[in-house]
């Protein structure tokens, strides 16, 4: 029971990052530069939010006139629906409005609108945000927020990484445009995966490596690595791997990535694991091992299963996703199954100790004699190879 409330409460402290203005920004702006009215006449949802203080609202009523946008919604969840670590204190604008609820406060989730001005400025901005609470707590699986969608054209938010398969099927089941930040092993779920192969979704402009830092509740226990407290005691950390993951068009993704020839990759790549070297053939899929996204050979015509981190890279004009090792069963690309003993028998050869790998869900290469797995891989074809 004890690690049950331990798992629990390591999920939910997973669930509390906030996302920084500037991240929002130039992710955004990739959109906009491809499309200057993509946010035009749109009603726009930012689930999972923190109006109160969420650099999301902030940033989309800030933009309210210049992006035309119809109407924002934000909605928040109760603050005794988080962790109780998570420290709650009512903002000022709450506390002095009328319609302050004590129970309400904390039972809660709460919802912002913003569609007029109300301030009298000529002006549609953050002065404007009118709020109420919620009926419910603001999750967002409930029917009133699930009619908040249904009304919305665009999602955008950052969810909580461990409900992050489910929110994305909430907003997928109401066909709508969005925006949303995830960890990039996303990519990899089996139901995930076949939206990106069919073009469904794809990443966003601007996270490609490296990590993103992200605002944490004073609660937060700082005993990771890359953590920072700012001049006001604010709490940041970095997370590694974090993507946008969205189905709205950036310029990015149309640009073919510059490439080698084979040949030319084993006379000249930066990487020791390719000069000099030929690339080898999968053992159980008629593909090559391409160990580095820069180093797909640019005339090679067959199949090449490359890193997932090539996704950020992904061209739909210059190559087809055909599969991934990982879920090749969904594709009927493998070209040959392993049996239990093989699996134990290649642990064994690599690690010398008892123990399996499951060979079958890889791409497997056969080095100085013994079956290796290698690493997530995604199999793809150039569309024309030069
Ligand atoms: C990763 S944080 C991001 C917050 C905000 N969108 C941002 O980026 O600054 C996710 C938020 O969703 C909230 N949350 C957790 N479970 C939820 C649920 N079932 N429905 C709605 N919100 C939820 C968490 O409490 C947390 O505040």
């Amino acid at each position: 029971m004890a690690n049950e409330n331990l798992g629990a409460a390591k999920k939910a402290k997973n669930d509390e990052f906030y996302t920084q203005y500037a991240d929002i920004e130039k992710e955004m702006n990739a959109y906009l530069e491809y499309n200057p009215d993509v946010f035009r006449d749109k009603t726009i949802l930012l689930p999972c939010d923190d109006p109160e203080w969420s650099n999301f609202t902030k940033y989309f009523a800030q933009n309210f006139d210049t992006f035309g946008l119809k109407k924002l919604i934000s909605t928040s969840y109760a603050p005794n629906s988080k962790p109780k670590t998570v420290p709650y204190q009512p903002a000022l604008f709450e506390l002095e409005d009328e319609r302050f609820d004590e129970v309400k406060t904390k039972a809660n989730g709460k919802i912002f609108t913003l569609t007029r001005d109300t301030s009298g400025d000529k002006r549609i901005d953050v002065d404007d945000l009118e709020w109420s609470y919620l009926d419910g707590d603001g999750d967002f699986r409930s029917e009133e927020v699930t009619k908040l969608r249904d009304e919305a054209d665009v999602i955008i938010t950052n969810p909580p990484f461990s409900l992050f398969r489910e929110f994305l099927f909430w907003i997928l089941s109401g066909s709508k445009r969005f925006s949303i930040i995830g960890n990039m092993n996303a990519i990899t779920y089996k139901e995930t995966f076949p939206l990106i192969k069919g073009n469904e979704m794809w990443l966003g402009m601007s996270i490609s490596s490296g990590d993103r830092e992200f605002g944490v509740p004073d609660s937060y226990p700082l005993e990771s690595a890359g953590w920072r407290v700012d001049d006001s005691g604010a709490k940041f950390i970095r997370v590694k791997g974090v993507r946008w993951f969205t189905n709205i068009e950036h310029g990015k993704r149309h640009l073919p990535l510059p490439l080698m020839t084979k040949a030319d990759n084993i006379k000249f790549s930066k990487h020791k694991e390719v000069k000099g070297v030929e690339y080898q053939t999968y053992d159980n899929y008629d593909a090559i091992e391409v160990p580095f996204t820069d180093a797909i050979p640019s005339d090679y015509e067959g199949i090449m299963g490359v890193p997932i981190s090539f996704l950020d890279k992904y061209s739909p004009e210059q190559f087809l996703i055909l599969g991934m090792c990982e879920n090749e069963d969904l594709y009927g690309l493998k070209t040959k199954r392993y049996s239990s003993s093989e699996c134990k028998e290649a642990y064994l050869a690599k690690f010398n100790k008892p123990g399996t790998y499951d060979l079958n869900a890889s791409g497997v290469l056969v080095l100085e004699g013994r079956l290796e797995k290698v690493y997530q891989r995604i199999l793809i074809r150039h569309r024309r190879p030069a």
